[in-house]
């Protein structure tokens, strides 16, 4: 997740800056930079990596002149189009201009070809550096700034939060928020501060407004003006409201941990992660050419973990959809199985981090052993991307807590995606299927909202289930790999002994465990195996086992019952149940006291054996 700074005042506008990106590290970066003007006078820095890098490269330049006039802008880059290089960092810099943005445009494609056709240069390969070239072609025709930066986002489709600041308006910071989170806030000395969060913006200032989607302005030492309808309309009353004191619960965004903020997020998530790569005819990775997976004609997966769980979930859908087989391996077994490999496999790695020992070294070994590899990751430039022959990032901003969520569910989705990609190259799925695929996709978002009375469904519930001798997580088809999920997100966050099973597999020895300690997770989609799914359940029921069942139709049997989302395609249903497992798993885990995003025993990224 990217962030964003600017600054208009009469202090240390350098140091401003940088203290408002250390206050961004939180949500993850693998560049930052930033660009000034102070008195008129411009500068900019850029640095790969941390932020220290960018004072290193200003502390060559310091100077400790005040100034009339300082204004800046600045910016922390999570790569989303294109690596982590100095010249993908933002500010991006035109002839005489400087743009920093968060959020994805998603026609910067077209854009693009329209500059360059009108002679601009482009030196990135971000879809942020439209957004500079856009600006000062309009402004070499309309000569006034702000008339140029709203024509500007008139053309711009997608999430942006955008700040420009130019040699042709040296004292104002232009701002545009659609999309993408943006505060400005206010202090008593009369400074503005401009972030993507509340954290920089506390200890420095006092009153805050947070804008909504489609308010622009533009921003001087005097005074600030807030515009709607693309620049054409002044809004009058802006809502300021007091600051909070505490920055740990601004990163948090108020929520009581990162794994509540996480799982609330993932809505929004998602649609980053679809964000120019769904059209209504088809799928487009940027990342990958169309003949990529040409004389593919077996895919290998390793992973580990809730990954390893995304990539069951992706087998049942390659093999629907891209009708190609495929084989899941946990990494720590495939790396010493001795597997066949053939160069006419695909190795898929896949992995939040980017840094899992296991899940590295069995793509160390599928590259030796000569098949093409790719990797499904959220941390661009870590040791699995660096080593892959492609990567295709999940865009989920960083995951603080240690029990995965937003990475498991946009895991999923790009599966998804990839399994339609491959069927409409390989023809393995007609035009109607990949119409309603396409749509169903699309409409993901909505079913991973998470809803009050749900969530408060799931806290009362949660002390019923302290005392039993353990939990199964039952489900069927493509259920089941989430079985498999709901019970790791228990075990690693509540010490709860859980077991994710295929639903007719109880039968075949589990079902001895049933009494009324037993207590059961029951997946029970209506869009999939419906009757199946209830004899097994009923199974269970008859033999004492308390059901909990999480269903869009209610089911009377059951001890207790969730209702979750109906939908067109059973992967709504899918993600649905995922979300109430998440906020099942966490609120048990809070009432037996435990430290939620930080489980005893566990690190966010295993990177030992
Ligand atoms: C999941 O909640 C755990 N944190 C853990 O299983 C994790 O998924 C696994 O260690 C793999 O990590 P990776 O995705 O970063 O490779």
């Amino acid at each position: 997740m990217c962030g964003i700074v600017g600054y208009i005042g009469k202090k240390d506008i350098d140091g401003i800056l940088i203290d408002g990106l250390k206050e961004l590290e939180y949500r993850g970066y693998d560049s930052a930079g930033i660009a000034t003007i102070k008195d008129g006078d411009f500068s900019e820095y850029k640095a790969v990596g941390k932020i220290k890098n960018l004072e290193a490269k200003m502390a060559q330049t310091k100077d400790d002149k005040s100034y009339n006039s300082a204004l800046g802008i600045g910016h922390t880059r999570w790569a989303t189009h294109g690596k982590p290089t100095e010249l993908n960092a933002h500010p991006h810099i035109g002839d005489y201009s400087y743009v920093v943005h968060n959020g994805i445009i998603e026609n910067y494609k077209e854009l693009k070809d329209e500059l360059v056709s009108c002679g601009k240069t482009f030196v990135s390969q971000t879809d942020t550096e439209v957004v500079v070239h856009m600006f000062e072609y309009y402004f070499d025709k309309l000569q006034v700034a702000k008339d140029a930066f709203d024509k500007t986002i008139t053309r711009l489709k997608g999430a942006y939060s955008i700040l420009l600041i130019s040699k042709v308006a040296p004292t104002n910071i232009f701002f545009i928020k659609h999309g993408s989170p943006l505060a400005i806030a206010k202090s008593k000395d009369k400074e503005f501060f401009i972030a993507s969060s509340e954290t920089p913006l506390i200890g420095v200032a006092t009153k805050v407004t947070h804008l909504e989607d489609g308010t622009s302005g533009v921003i001087n030492q005097q005074n600030i003006e807030f515009f709607e309808n693309s620049g054409s309309n002044k809004i009058k009353n802006i809502k300021w409201q007091e600051l909070p004191t505490s920055k740990l619960s601004a990163q948090k965004d108020g929520y009581r941990f990162f794994m509540e903020k996480e799982t609330y997020e993932q809505s929004d998530v998602i649609a980053d992660t679809m964000m120019g790569r769904i059209s209504d005819e088809k799928i487009v990775f940027d990342e990958i050419d169309e003949n990529f997976f040409e004389n593919i004609n077996h895919i290998q997966i390793c992973a580990c973990g809730t990954s390893y769980h995304a990539a069951l979930t992706g087998q049942y859908l390659f093999e629907r959809l891209a009708k190609i087989p495929i084989s899941i391996e946990v990494a720590s077994e495939f790396r010493y199985k001795q597997p066949l490999l053939q160069k006419s496999s695909l190795f898929i790695a896949i992995s939040q981090s980017g840094e899992t020992a296991d899940t590295l070294e069995a793509l160390k070994m599928a590259k030796k052993a000569g098949l093409t590899t790719l990797c499904i990751c959220n941390v661009d430039n870590s040791s699995m991307t660096r080593f892959a022959d492609k990567t295709i990032l999940l865009r989920a901003g960083i995951e603080k807590a240690v029990a995965s969520t937003k990475a498991f569910s946009t895991q999923v989705v790009v599966l998804w995606m990839m399994s339609l990609y491959i069927g409409k190259t390989k023809n393995t799925i007609n035009k109607t299927t990949l119409k309603n695929e396409l749509k169903a996709l699309k409409q993901t978002p909505k079913y991973l909202l998470v809803d009050d009375k749900m969530h408060q469904k799931c806290q009362r519930l949660s002390k019923r289930y302290l005392h039993g001798h353990g939990f199964f997580f039952i489900g069927r088809d493509i259920f089941y790999p989430l079985s498999l999920e709901g019970a790791l997100k228990l075990k690693e966050i509540s010490y709860i002994h859980a077991q994710g099973y295929p639903a007719g597999e109880m039968k075949h020895g589990p079902i001895a465990l049933a009494d009324e300690k037993l207590f059961t997770i029951a997946l029970m989609p209506q869009s999939l195996l419906a009757d199946k799914v209830r004899s097994n359940v009923q199974e269970l029921i008859a033999r004492d086992s308390v059901v909990l069942a999480l269903s869009p139709q209610t089911f009377e049997l059951a001890d207790d019952f969730i209702q979750t989302k109906a939908g067109e395609h059973y992967m709504h249903e899918f993600f649905s149940m995922l979300v109430v497992l998440q906020i099942f798993s966490m609120e048990l885990s809070i009432r037996v006291g435990n430290d939620v995003d930080m489980p005893r025993n566990l690190a966010k990224s295993v990177t030992v054996e």
